[in-house]
């Protein structure tokens, strides 16, 4: 897996997807603070992952990212609820973002933790030089899809086959200088 994460699939089959949203993990968004990832934060950033995708990056994936601004989690009573992973390349005198990975654990989702997370992760990236924002999504994750549309990413293109599955993955890009929080 030379980038970990674009080619893995949502995980739909976990127990804990139907427990009432915010119901155990964080239900006021006041509780939790965002922060960047720190190496005592992986296995639990694991854990989530697991819980989330059926084909999960491994430790070391993430242990590669531990020096990038754009690797934050998300914090509730000392517990990892949600994080992102996200760097910044150099691409023709316009730096290109790149969010690589978001997920928040299933008890603690619709509660605003994933916008939270991205708008922090854009910031991120705005300081780290990124002009340009892009990010990888299956054409069926609604979710996900609707939470980037909010946030103003727009789609460039689909890519057929892209995931292991077969299914489509939509290309969606974000212009910085235009996004408003
Ligand atoms: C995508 C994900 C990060 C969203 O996290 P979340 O904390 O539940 O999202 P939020 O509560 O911040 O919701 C923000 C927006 O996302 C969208 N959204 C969230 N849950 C949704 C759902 N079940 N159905 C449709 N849209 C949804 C909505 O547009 C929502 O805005 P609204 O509250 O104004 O309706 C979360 O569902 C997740 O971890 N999914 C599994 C991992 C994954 O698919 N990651 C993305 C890989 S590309």
């Amino acid at each position: 897996m030379t980038s970990p994460g674009p080619e893995r699939e949502v995980n739909t089959d976990d127990e804990t997807s139907e427990s009432e949203p915010g119901s155990e993990s964080g239900d006021s968004l006041s509780d939790v603070t965002i922060r960047r990832a720190e190496r005592a934060d992986l296995l639990e950033v694991l854990g989530i992952e697991k819980t989330c995708f059926t084909e999960p990056w491994p430790y070391t994936a993430f242990e590669s990212f531990l020096d990038e601004p754009g690797f934050l989690v998300a914090v509730n009573e000392g517990n990892v609820v949600g994080y992102i992973v996200a760097d910044v390349m150099p691409n023709h005198g316009r730096d290109l973002g790149h969010i690589k990975d978001i997920a928040v654990t299933p008890e603690a989702r619709g509660i605003g933790l994933g916008r939270r997370l991205l708008q922090r992760g854009l910031v991120s990236l705005s300081f780290s030089g990124a002009a340009l924002v892009k990010l990888e999504v299956r054409v069926g994750n609604e979710p996900a899809l609707s939470l980037y549309r909010k946030m103003g990413f727009e789609p460039a293109r689909r890519v057929p086959s892209y995931y292991a599955d077969g299914e489509d993955a939509l290309l969606m890009v974000l212009d910085v200088d235009a996004w408003q929080d």
